[in-house]
């Protein structure tokens, strides 16, 4: 697959995860939970796809175990990202707290991508 498949799947999908997980916070009745639980199980995954893919094609790098820190810290964000549907179902009375942490997460992968910080010296 080339580069330019993996960044349309890769930035499609972290889109519209952030878009459902940030739904799931505004209208969290019991009776989405399964949909939108499936949706966003199967886009989370896809941008895990992407983002190897991403790692792999862009940069070079096939092993997990040798992400540089930047890479790391978005793997961080995309377990909290892929938690969060989940959450505003349990917690639905801290909704709008969660809508800004997904809103802080997703700026978060946007950040460390453009900016590649230097992480724990990797
Ligand atoms: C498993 C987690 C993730 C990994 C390993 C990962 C890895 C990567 C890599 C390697 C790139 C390419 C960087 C480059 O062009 O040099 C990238 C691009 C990008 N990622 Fe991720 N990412 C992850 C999660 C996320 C999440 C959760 C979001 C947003 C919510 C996100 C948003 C983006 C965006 C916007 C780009 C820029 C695409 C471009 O400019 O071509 N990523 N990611």
């Amino acid at each position: 697959m080339s580069p330019l498949f993996y960044q349309i799947l890769h930035v499609l999908s972290a889109m519209l995860l952030v878009g459902f997980v940030i739904s799931a916070c505004a209208d969290p009745r019991p009776e989405r939970k399964k949909s939108i639980m499936i949706i966003t199980g199967v886009l989370s995954l896809l941008v895990l796809v992407g983002g190897f893919g991403l790692a792999m094609k862009i940069h070079g790098i096939s092993n997990p175990l040798k992400f540089t820190g930047w890479m790391v810290a978005k793997v961080v964000i995309w377990l909290l990202l892929s938690g969060m549907a989940g959450l505003a179902f349990r917690r639905s009375t801290i909704a709008g707290v969660l809508t800004l942490v997904t809103i802080a997460l997703a700026g978060g992968a946007v950040y460390l991508v453009y900016a590649r910080p230097v992480i724990f010296g990797i």
